[in-house]
């Protein structure tokens, strides 16, 4: 670069709430700058983005920027009281990153209790100028937000489930950016629609911003081809759906090929776990060709049962990085093995019958390797910094302390024999470390499609199965596996990631159905500093937050 100075690319966040009407019913709702879905983070590669928030609503607030990779910068990766103190009512934090050879989809969201499920937007990320996609240039993009909706007060449902040690009720509405269309009461108008001009193709930007629901997507009457997942380009990959779990972005590429008219784009539930409620309904926006009477008819589209595991195998299979994976790690230094599920814990409250709501009279949690893990009162990457002791430790186990036939054979007399361990526990590798990890389903409780989110990093998905992972039979792809960061690890089964911890700091890995993260499905990194400069976390900034 000829002058030395990056482009920046600089917005103004406020946190404030919002007066809104849907479903008949009005209330207030969190957002960023009065919008919901919030304002898109638009940028190109190797851009810095320089985001100031401040925060006018009432509760705590963190942004996280969901995929970027913080190269260096995790005193802005945002996760509260892991990598910050929460940013407090009338107080501001800059959050300052460069996307190191990041393009494509990804998405902001507050990592604080579950705002998220309103604080959440768009980050849409250009190729440097001149530089083409490897795909036909569309002629319109469009970002497509899947979100669910509460007819209830989002921080008062939250408290109400945890109190409760029971499971959290079904939201009232599917969305799409925001809109629940017609399926649902007053919605005849709450519709999105995207105008499609008959012969040009569309980028849709696909994001699932839901709070616990994996969900499907298709477009009546037209296939779409897969072209980027996580922000990384794939294979084109052509298919008439696809199943995004919270936490995953993908581009999908569709053609207006087909007669005049309006054609529903639908959202409608994935639920691999048995016995839990949920909002079996489908929320719809419209693909609506140019020239359509507006009065026509919108055509339905044929969404997957909600337990059509294959349909979502099938997508997955298709998932290919678009380039041959050079730096995939052949060689390992760390190999972990980390089971992954439900738990019910004893009741231990005077009143049962309203905090243990769970099972048998227990209390709901979820684990990593049977180990809770509990939020700390602190923000970690200070404490790890400072050397401030007390708040969390390094023993992490690499393996479950038990091995048994985890998808089968799991123990299900709850809560006395479903009880996990809770604790602070961190896992601590060296700057450089070679990492394979395998998630593995439990079937305690129930097994169930969890999708595995790491901070910091994007990983190679290198294998995933049914059943327990065997390394005898294990089938790994290290030739073009998908680079993602988010992975739906298979109900009743396993998947394989490998990444190089090559970036310093104190990263969250933990499922992105808030409520299995609030249940302690979650466990943290901790990325010791290498040699010199470019290998060590910098300073932290001045206005960082104080708990
Ligand atoms: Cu999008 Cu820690 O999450």
């Amino acid at each position: 670069m000829l002058c030395g100075k990056m482009p920046n690319s600089r917005f103004n966040h406020q946190v404030r709430s919002l007066r809104i009407t849907k479903l008949c019913n009005s209330k207030d709702i969190v957002t960023i700058n009065g919008m919901f879905p919030g304002p898109v983070v638009y940028a190109q590669e190797d851009d810095t983005v320089i985001v100031r928030v401040s925060n006018l609503s009432p509760y705590n607030a963190t942004i996280h920027w969901h995929g970027v990779r913080q190269r260096l910068s995790c005193w802005f990766d945002g996760p509260s009281y892991i990598t910050q103190c929460p940013i407090q009512a009338g107080d501001t934090f800059t959050y300052n990153f460069t996307l190191v050879q990041q393009k494509g989809t990804l998405f902001w969201h507050a990592h604080i209790s579950w705002l998220r499920a309103t604080v959440h937007g768009a980050i849409v990320v250009h190729p440097k100028s001149g530089v083409p996609y490897p795909f036909i240039f569309p002629y319109q993009e469009h970002v497509i937000i899947l979100g669910e909706y509460w007819l209830r007060d989002i921080p008062r449902l939250e408290q109400a489930v945890l109190a409760s040690g029971g499971p959290p009720p079904p939201a009232d509405a599917f969305t799409i950016n925001g809109h629940p269309g017609p399926n649902y009461n007053c919605s005849t108008n709450d519709v999105y629609d995207v105008v499609a001009v008959p012969g040009k193709t569309y980028l849709l930007r696909l994001i699932n911003a839901a709070l616990n629901m994996e969900v499907f997507f298709a477009i009546a009457d037209h296939k779409f081809t897969i072209v980027e997942a996580d922000a990384e380009y794939t294979k084109p990959f052509t298919t008439d759906h696809v199943m995004i779990g919270p936490g995953q972005t993908l581009g999908v590429l569709v053609t207006a090929d087909q007669p005049i008219g309006t054609y529903s784009m639908s959202m409608g539930p994935y639920m691999s776990a048995r016995n839990v409620l949920f909002q079996n309904t489908t929320a719809i926006a419209y693909f609506r060709y140019l020239g359509a009477l507006p009065s026509s008819l919108a055509l339905p589209a044929s969404l997957p049962s909600f337990n059509n595991n294959l349909a979502v195998k099938t997508v997955m299979d298709g998932l290919r990085s678009l380039n041959p994976a050079v730096d995939v790690p052949k060689q390992i230094d760390a190999d972990l093995f980390v089971t992954i599920g439900l738990n019910v814990n004893l009741c231990h409250s005077r009143t049962p019958q309203q905090n243990c709501r769970g099972p048998n009279g227990g209390v709901f949690a979820a684990s990593m390797n049977n180990i809770s893990f509990i939020k700390p009162k602190i923000s970690l990457l200070e404490a790890y910094y400072r050397r401030i002791s007390g708040y969390y430790t390094e023993d992490f186990p690499g393996l479950p302390l038990e091995f048994y036939d985890f998808v089968n054979g799991a123990p299900n007399n709850s809560p006395n024999d479903t009880q996990s361990l809770v604790g602070t526990r961190t896992k601590v590798v060296e700057y450089g470390t070679r990492v394979q990890l395998i998630f593995q389903d439990t079937g305690t409780v129930t097994t169930e499609n969890h999708p595995m989110h790491l901070h910091g990093y994007s990983f190679y998905v290198v294998g995933y199965g049914i059943g327990n992972y065997d390394p005898k039979t294990a089938n790994f792809n290290l030739v073009d596996p998908p680079y993602m960061n988010t992975i739906g690890v298979p109900v009743g089964g396993w998947a394989a990631i490998r990444f190089v911890a090559d970036n310093p700091g104190v990263w969250f890995m933990h499922c992105h159905l808030d409520i299995h993260l609030s249940w302690g499905l979650g466990v943290v990194f901790i990325v010791k500093d290498g040699k010199g400069e470019l290998e060590s976390l910098p300073h932290p900034p001045a206005d960082l937050p104080r708990c």
